[in-house]
């Protein structure tokens, strides 16, 4: 005891025995009276909070953003405002499908989250690893994400559920294509890319509004598993990304990206021949060149996980004064639905968490007071200012910090669009322009093994979707279907000819 501290109840209180409960007789029963063991019992049994219902699977680290180029012409974002200046930054990373226990290489989607803490509020750049999306509007989110999920009665993960929902949605072959090519499954985080997919907004100290998209390149280079890789690996174990990364970040290799934007002038949205709002469709880098803004460098490894990884709340609804949205829909729902996400998995003041407080925390003031686990003091020192506007010099908002105004017109509508031929173009350009023969080969490889055990119907329908981007995609996975068929056929045959020859 001499020199150890103290345990204590959460209240306090010195514990007298964390072995030894208290009993009538040698054996018991136990006292009601034990209230320090119902107190260790009853914390045990509130250790969990819900996983994301998305994204469960993560990995996080902490690091610096650091300015390298100037592009206060774009934005006059405080963290953007001069060469060098460097702002603390809190990265998650994460797939999709799976569950908070999946293993890490599974080919999926990579959530790519970044929280900019800077002294203007928190930035959140909540992306993934592709600088697109499977669906355009937020109605069919939802059951997107259901598809990836296990099935209600076999309680298992289903490709037929999955490709008939893609069958139905042309504007899902892009996204499908680039999770199927190589790039569906990185080796770890720190090989792969970040994109913040969706079009924003920038705004300079003039007023003036472009729209931009986010890359983060990464620095180490692309590296990615093929199936058989990955699957030989998670054999081994299902933890390769969190062993990489803590690894890497422990040893002083530290993962880096550059970071770029994209940048359209506002007024040429509307020429676009491609809808520029439209989270299925790339910029051309031909027409809109990356521009350079700076590095992310990721070299602290959080001291508590769950205090700083699985509390961690990104939200595309956390933007600064000179970044902000854009009319893409998507986009639009999204502003909506993290902060809800978080205050049913977190609860209502998780922004005041370790993870998530600004780190600039002498200029939150906010008059939001009470409700479960408020553990803040925000009276500004005055109790009297507990609402606004009031006579005690309370916070009061600040106009000067506004958006320039954006024109907005049209018909308040539901606005179809069915078969759009526009959905094929850039995966076209995709499978005929950027990948090689080799890669093509392994996409309809990959794709015949995602789908493998698919019916006919969706099977022929999906191939009729791959069809319209190019005949020789949707040849190429119906050959590498039959393939794998052929391969299962004679593994049959050799397995029953041994059970004939016992
Ligand atoms: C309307 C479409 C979408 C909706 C409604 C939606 C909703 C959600 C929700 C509810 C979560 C869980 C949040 C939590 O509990 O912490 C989540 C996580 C996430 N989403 Fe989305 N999402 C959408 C589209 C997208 C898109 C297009 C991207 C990328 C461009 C994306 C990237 C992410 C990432 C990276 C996470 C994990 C954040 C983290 O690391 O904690 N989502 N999404």
């Amino acid at each position: 005891m001499a020199d150890k501290p103290r345990l204590t109840t959460t209240a306090g209180a010195p514990v007298v025995s964390n072995q030894y409960s208290q009993t009538a007789g040698r054996n018991g029963p136990i006292l009601l009276q034990d209230y320090q063991l119902i107190e260790k019992l009853a914390h045990q049994n509130r250790e969990r909070i819900p996983e994301r219902v998305v994204h469960a699977k993560g990995w996080g680290a902490q690091g610096t953003f650091t300015v390298t180029h100037d592009i206060s012409k774009y934005s006059c974002a405080a963290l953007f405002s001069e060469v060098g200046k460097t702002t603390e930054v809190l990265a998650r990373w994460s797939t999709v499908a799976g569950e908070a226990g999946a293993a890490d290489a599974e080919r999926d989607v990579r959530g790519f989250s970044l929280k900019f803490f800077t002294e203007e509020g928190n930035w959140d750049m909540v992306g993934n690893n592709t600088p697109i999306f499977f669906v355009r509007d937020a109605f069919k989110f939802p059951d997107f994400i259901r598809t990836q999920k296990r099935h209600p009665k076999t309680n298992l993960r289903s490709p037929e559920a999955m490709f008939d929902f893609w069958a139905a949605q042309p504007e899902s072959v892009h996204q499908v294509t680039i999770l199927m090519s190589d790039r569906g499954i990185p080796v770890n985080p720190a090989r792969m890319n970040g994109y913040g997919s969706h079009t924003f907004s920038m705004w300079n100290a003039e007023g003036v509004r472009h729209w931009v998209k986010f890359h983060f390149k990464t620095q180490m280079g692309h590296k990615t598993y093929t199936n058989a890789e990955a699957e030989a690996l998670i054999g081994k174990t299902r933890e390769s990304y969190q062993e990489d990364l803590y690894n890497m970040i422990e040893s002083g290799n530290f993962p880096k990206w550059t970071m770029y934007i994209q940048v359209m002038a506002e007024e040429d949205a509307a020429k676009q021949p491609f809808n520029p709002f439209d989270l299925t469709k790339v910029w051309p880098h031909s027409d809109f060149p990356l521009i350079e803004v700076g590095e992310v460098e990721m070299n602290r490894n959080p001291e508590n996980y769950f205090q700083m990884v699985e509390n961690a709340a990104y939200s595309p609804s956390n933007v600064v004064p000179g970044i902000g949205f854009s009319p893409d829909k998507m986009l639009q729902a999204r502003i909506f639905s993290y902060a809800d996400a978080h205050r049913y998995r977190l609860g209502t003041h998780y922004e005041a968490l370790p993870a998530n407080a600004p780190k600039a925390a002498a200029n939150v003031n906010h008059y939001h007071k009470d409700g479960p686990m408020r553990f803040f003091t925000n009276d500004f020192g005055n109790p009297d200012a507990y609402y606004e506007p009031n006579q005690y010099d309370g916070p009061v908002a600040d106009f000067s910090k506004k958006e320039p105004p954006l024109r907005i017109d049209g018909d308040a509508d539901r606005y179809v669009v069915e078969d759009a031929d526009a959905d094929y173009v850039q995966p076209r350009q995709l499978y005929l322009e950027v990948l090689d023969q080799d890669e093509r080969n392994r996409l309809h490889h990959n794709m015949a093994a995602a789908m493998g055990p698919c019916s006919e119907s969706v099977t022929e329908r999906w191939l009729a979707v791959l069809e319209r981007v190019h005949p020789d995609y949707a040849a190429g996975v119906r050959q590498a279907l039959k393939d794998a068929s052929d391969v299962n056929a004679i593994a049959v045959t050799d397995d029953s000819a041994i059970e004939a020859a016992e």
